[in-house]
């Protein structure tokens, strides 16, 4: 019981115990964090550390594109699910939002990239997308988006990727994953209930993985920039370890995106809740 974590489980958010969205919340505490925290590798940090600075951001994208269609739907389960999975989305960002100021104070420079990524993907790219394609078009973008995390969170349950991370980073993961999982269908059934235009799914998917490795390749580099002794060889072996891997990143997300274009394709095809829940039981404890 000792390394269990006491995960709040939100009052007033969460109606029962035994729903299958619970949302949590966690006092994090990343003062042990080491600066590569990830395989200690600098190449694999950055890569983790480029997608948390845009994750807080990113999922107040997600919870406005849902939102704006919460009245249309019909389905009263989907109803209440819209309002866990933007409970659970905002105690992610406030997480990643934590770590963010962590990583500043050991040092790194992060609102360079974090506001030029506000800037193009909000300030422009989301007004220009909603007004040429509507808000149909950034609702497609966010369910496409929650694919890619839905199969890294099953990629962190199902590989012994997740043990690579340093204790409290591990388990920052596996929240984040479990939760993910919880809600993966939600954006997906809402685009569904509102529009469910195959070319609509695939256009957001084409778009949206466009912007996300564009700023994952941009946020690596604006970390990789600040490490000042980590060679250009070293930078080439890593990338070369990372390709290789049928379960990094790059690999996981490639085949996530070719399965999102099955015609028929559901977030739930997969069933990885119990994996999820009998992985986080070990290391978590809701109180
Ligand atoms: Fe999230
Ligand atoms: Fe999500």
């Amino acid at each position: 019981m000792d390394n269990q974590k006491q995960f709040k489980l939100l009052q007033g958010q969460n109606r029962q115990l035994n729903q299958d969205i619970l949302v949590r919340s966690f006092n994090w505490d990343f003062s042990n964090v080491p600066r590569y925290y990830l395989g200690n590798n600098v190449l694999r940090t950055s890569m983790f550390n480029g997608l948390s600075s845009i994750f807080p951001d990113g999922e107040k994208f997600f919870i406005r594109s849902v939102k704006y269609f919460a009245n249309e739907i019909k389905d009263t389960k989907l109803q209440e699910e819209i309002k866990l999975f933007i409970a659970q989305e905002v105690q992610h960002g406030k997480a990643h939002e934590k770590f963010n100021h962590f990583l500043e104070e050991q040092g790194y420079e992060i609102e360079g990239f974090v506001g030029l990524f506000k800037k193009i993907s909000f300030d422009i790219l989301e007004k220009l997308i909603v007004e040429i394609f509507g808000h149909k078009m950034t609702l497609s973008i966010t369910s496409a988006m929650e694919h890619y995390t839905a199969v890294w969170a099953n990629n962190s349950f199902t590989s012994t990727i997740t043990e690579d991370f340093s204790p409290t980073m591990k388990e920052l993961v596996y929240w984040h994953s479990l939760e993910e999982i919880e809600h993966k269908h939600v954006s997906f059934d809402v685009l569904k209930e509102v529009d469910d235009d195959y070319l609509l799914r695939i256009s957001g998917m084409l778009m949206g993985t466009f912007a996300l490795y564009g700023l994952l390749v941009v946020g690596t580099t604006s970390f990789l920039l600040q490490e000042k002794n980590y060679s250009f060889f070293s930078f080439l072996k890593d990338m070369g370890k990372v390709i290789s891997n049928r379960n990094s990143i790059i690999r996981v997300g490639i085949r996530g995106f070719l399965s999102y274009f099955k015609p028929d394709f559901h977030p739930s095809d997969i069933d990885d809740r119990g994996i999820a829940k009998d992985r986080t039981s070990l290391l978590f404890r809701a109180v």
